[in-house]
């Protein structure tokens, strides 16, 4: 006790990694439940810039205990770059544990992500590219290797000519695509197992058993809700499922525990990756937010689609995850844009407003945002530290924003550094 969540509303990039910094300082215990290297948590203290992927935000805390749950699907040699410069720059690593029964992000999965979505030709999904959806289907359809497999030699060789023969004949025979040799694999992999067998332990029982201590943990989200399998615009989201609900899933413990759910959202909105995106500006004013809130991603450096903020997806993020409160990063961006615009809700085809967030594609296809506006503003709020400080309008914008998502605003940031926030 206490155990927070911390999950993303919109289409990822909201700023997860700072919150989740800025809240690990007070936690003993950080644990990841879900996706994988598809993530990209940035985190800025003092000017040094810290892009994380699999490992959890506490690891630049030294005594933060991180925890990789089993619901996280792990690339070993990209974890082990991250790792390596980490340690590079002065960090422990040895806090760190994985659950044994997370899966193996292999090879193959990156070649099948990368063919799939040639295949799919203009229909592609616009992935990351790091293997995340074949990884996860293979978890499902029962033939995934686990971390368990990997850090155990024996296991690791017999699964690999297993899965593989058939990986093999599906790159080849369906795709075209050029076979693996499995005997490589085996021996690349079996090293990565070797240096990572150290960190192999039980995700689910080490939760339960701080929880019951009393420490403090902190449950940090990647991807966001509009990106969820179910709830998020399908087939354009990932393969998991980030929602709050996600993580007692994918880290092993029961609802019960969980005391508090942060959402974290831009003052605006993002995407990267194909996919509807209702409030998209697609002129002058889209590319201006994208340059000063340097929306590149952290992953793949795609530059990142921008629009204004859409309250009706944030909305339909408080409800799917039962958010306490809000964290509204990146309101500096805003300023000197001129007028801003909230969508409220939609416009049906058939003339009909919904606040609801369409469940498919075809329901969202030819709606149209309808907008409340606001007077801009052109103070540099980057210095603030109290909601009092805040310009008038920006005042003006957050309290119209609760009161359309019917959530509170708790946290406002002000610029990227982990002491550009401000909190109410
Ligand atoms: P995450 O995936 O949700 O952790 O977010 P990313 O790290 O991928 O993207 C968020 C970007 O915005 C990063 O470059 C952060 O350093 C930056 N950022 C976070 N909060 C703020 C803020 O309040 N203001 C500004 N200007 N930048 C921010
Ligand atoms: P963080 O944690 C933004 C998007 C991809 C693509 C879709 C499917 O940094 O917020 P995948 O590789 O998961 O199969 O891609 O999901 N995507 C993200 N977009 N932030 C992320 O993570 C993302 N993780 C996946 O761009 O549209
Ligand atoms: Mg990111």
């Amino acid at each position: 006790m206490p155990a927070n969540i911390v999950v993303g509303t919109q289409w990822g990039d909201e700023g997860k990694g700072k919150i989740i910094d800025i809240i690990s300082s007070r936690a003993d215990v950080v644990v990841r439940s879900q996706g994988g290297n598809n993530a990209g948590h940035t985190v800025v203290n003092n000017g040094e810039v810290y892009k994380l992927h699999l490992i959890p935000s506490g690891i630049l805390y030294e005594n933060t205990l991180c925890l990789i749950g089993a619901g996280v699907v792990l690339d070993p040699k990209d974890f082990i770059s991250e790792l390596d410069s980490l340690e590079t720059r002065g960090i422990s690593t040895a806090n760190l544990r994985i659950d044994p029964r997370a899966h193996v992000v292999m090879p193959w999965h990156i070649r099948l992500d990368g063919l799939s979505e040639k295949f799919r030709g203009g229909k592609d999904i616009g992935t990351t590219g790091r293997g995340i959806g074949p990884a996860y289907m293979d978890k499902y359809e029962r033939c995934g290797i686990r971390m368990y497999d990997l850090v155990h030699a024996d296991v690791l060789a017999e699964k690999i000519q297993s899965t593989g023969k058939l990986k093999n004949k599906i790159i080849t025979e369906v795709y075209g695509g050029e076979a693996f040799d499995l005997d490589s694999v085996t021996a690349e992999y079996t090293k990565y197992g070797e240096r990572l067998a150290k960190y192999i332990d039980d995700v689910s029982v080490l939760t339960f058993n701080a929880d019951k201590s009393g420490k403090t943990i902190m449950f940090e989200g990647a991807q966001a809700t509009l990106l969820d399998i179910d709830f998020g615009t399908y087939p354009y989201v990932t393969s998991s499922h980030p929602l709050s609900a996600g993580v007692c899933i994918g880290t092993g413990v029961g609802p019960r525990m969980i005391t508090n759910i942060i959402g974290v959202a831009k003052a605006y909105t993002t995407r990267v990756g194909k996919g509807p995106f209702p409030t998209e500006l697609d002129d002058e004013i889209g590319e201006e937010i994208r340059n000063k809130g340097g929306e590149f991603g952290t992953t793949t450096g795609r530059p990142r689609r921008t629009g204004w903020f859409d309250a009706v997806i944030v909305r339909h993020s408080v409800r799917v995850n039962g958010l306490d409160s809000l964290a509204i990063n990146k309101l500096d961006t805003l300023a000197n844009i001129g007028t801003l615009k909230i969508c409220t809700a939609y416009r049906m085809p058939d003339g009909s407003i919904t606040e609801n967030f369409p469940p498919t594609l075809e329901e969202l296809e030819g709606c149209t945002p309808i907008y409340e506006e606001f007077d801009g503003f052109t103070e540099d709020i980057s210095q603030c530290r109290s909601f009092d400080e805040l310009p008038e309008n920006c005042r003006k914008y957050i309290a119209r924003l609760e009161e359309l998502v019917g959530c509170h605003v708790s946290m406002v940031g002000v610029g990227a550094d982990r002491t550009q926030i401000i909190e109410r």
